[in-house]
């Protein structure tokens, strides 16, 4: 694995919602393409596994109950600079501060609730790949 690859999920509330295809087409149109993809409803344990790094966190607990709410999507997608590229595609993490014309810009009201997350470098694409995918 290299920057090449990198772990994409929508979150409960952009399945709930209906906004599985409208996201995709973001990420093919940017001209990435999809490697691996399903539909799964996340436990408990793969959550705090998938989340680790922010277990001391005042978010943490809301977000483990948010992200095991409803099923997820989760893929890979492959190309030059993916994991930077969907990171710029997503926006920032704070909705508020996304900017337009971004998923999380266009799509997203709360921090909790922000509809994507993607891989934030090369050890966490590898990590969370194998978490999902292995
Ligand atoms: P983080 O890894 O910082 O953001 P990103 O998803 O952009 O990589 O945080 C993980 C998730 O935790 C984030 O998508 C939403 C949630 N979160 C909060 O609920 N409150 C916060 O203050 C932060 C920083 C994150
Ligand atoms: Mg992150």
């Amino acid at each position: 694995m290299s920057n090449k690859h990198t772990f994409v999920m929508i979150k409960p509330d952009g399945v709930e919602r209906g906004d599985v295809g409208n996201i995709i087409s973001r990420f093919e149109n940017k001209g990435l393409e999809l490697q691996n993809m399903k539909l799964m409803h996340i436990s408990r344990d793969l959550a705090k596994k998938h989340y680790q790094e922010h277990k001391e966190k005042p978010f943490f607990n809301e977000l483990i109950d948010y992200i095991t709410s409803g099923p997820v999507i989760v893929m890979i997608w492959e190309g030059e600079n993916a994991i930077s590229a969907v990171r710029f595609l997503m926006g920032a993490t704070d909705p508020q501060k996304a900017e337009p014309g971004s998923i999380r810009g266009d799509m997203a009201l709360s921090i909790t609730k922000n509809i994507v997350h993607g891989s934030d470098s090369e050890e966490s694409a590898q990590r969370e790949i194998n978490l999902f995918f292995k």
